[in-house]
């Protein structure tokens, strides 16, 4: 739908229009990102599966004894279990840290997140909404959302404030760092920043993985792209930066485009004129 006018809200579309959006594509998903989450969501698995080996005490153990015994048969020892928690754990903090650094400006900056993961207005009613919606309690339309809902902004929101906690508590432990006090209280950090993000994990996997309205999402996870009819019902906000980003674009060329052909037919007169034997090209003056 390119039109010089973009839609403030959505309007009901007609089964020609929606059909032509559902064939375009556009992206959501810088290929970083997609390779970052995959990385970290198969850093979680292995980490929680190991984890959740690693804790046998009776009062704090969470798995059933069979778990503990099958997880220590694969790896010989808890000490091995214990090593290979910890190479991948140190693996996932440096691979997070390079990308902190080199992807600062693009994903870390306030701006990107404020604009990405802050909730806004139509955010907290869209919560409400939903919320409703799950009780059967209203029909009213949810409010329109940018490039995440706020559901997803509230799990980004606990993943970015755990993440940093985990990774300290984790290597405090794991190098004994500040005394025995401190490495006591980490273990209770660790475990409990971890059960917060699994909390939101389950939620998290079952919107992406399984919940049907949202198979695009969970595509735009492998290809970086989604159809645009997604993006315009489901995202609508982002949807109109896209397209607004699109026309200014297509302005920025046609612009372009005009001076090149203008200066193209300046220089092409001014040639015309400078050149030798031009005159005798030109038409005989009458
Ligand atoms: C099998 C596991 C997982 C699946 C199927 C999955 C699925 C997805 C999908 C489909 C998206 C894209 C949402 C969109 O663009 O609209 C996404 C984004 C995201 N995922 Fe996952 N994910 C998994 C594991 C994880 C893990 C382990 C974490 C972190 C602990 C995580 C954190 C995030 C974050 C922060 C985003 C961006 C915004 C958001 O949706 O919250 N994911 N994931």
């Amino acid at each position: 739908m390119v039109s010089p006018v973009i839609e403030t809200v959505p309007i009901p579309l007609t089964a020609e229009q929606a059909e032509a959006m559902a064939q375009r594509q556009i992206k959501k998903h810088h290929v970083a990102i997609v390779l970052l989450h995959w990385f970290n969501a198969t850093s979680w698995l292995l980490e929680l599966a190991t984890g959740a080996g690693l804790i046998v005490a009776p009062a704090y153990r969470f798995a059933p004894v069979w778990y503990l015994q099958m997880m220590e048969g694969m790896f010989g020892s808890r000490a091995n279990m214990l090593r290979f928690h910890l190479a991948v754990g140190l693996t996932w903090i440096t691979v997070f840290l390079v990308y902190a650094i080199f992807g600062f400006r693009n994903y870390l900056h306030t701006e990107v997140l404020q604009h990405e993961v802050a909730l806004d207005h139509d955010d907290l009613s869209w919560l409400r909404v939903r919320t409703l919606h799950l009780l059967g309690r209203s029909d009213e339309l949810l409010p329109p959302q940018g490039a995440y809902n706020a559901g997803q902004k509230l799990f980004a929101l606990l993943v970015y404030v755990s993440i940093p906690v985990i990774m300290l508590t984790g290597l405090i432990m794991a190098f004994h760092w500040f005394g025995t006090a401190i490495v006591a209280w980490a273990m209770v950090i660790h475990f409990l920043a971890v059960g917060m993000v699994v909390s939101g994990l389950m939620i998290h996997v079952y919107m992406g993985a399984v919940f049907p309205e949202e198979k695009p999402a969970f595509y735009s996870m492998i290809t970086g792209m989604v159809d645009e009819l997604y993006a315009y019902r489901y995202h609508f906000k982002w949807w109109r930066e896209v397209k607004a980003q699109e026309l200014l674009w297509k302005k920025q060329l046609t612009e372009d485009e005009e001076r090149q052909h203008g200066s193209a037919e300046n220089a092409d007169s001014g040639a015309a004129e400078s050149a030798p034997g031009s005159r005798a090209l030109q038409k005989p003056e009458e």
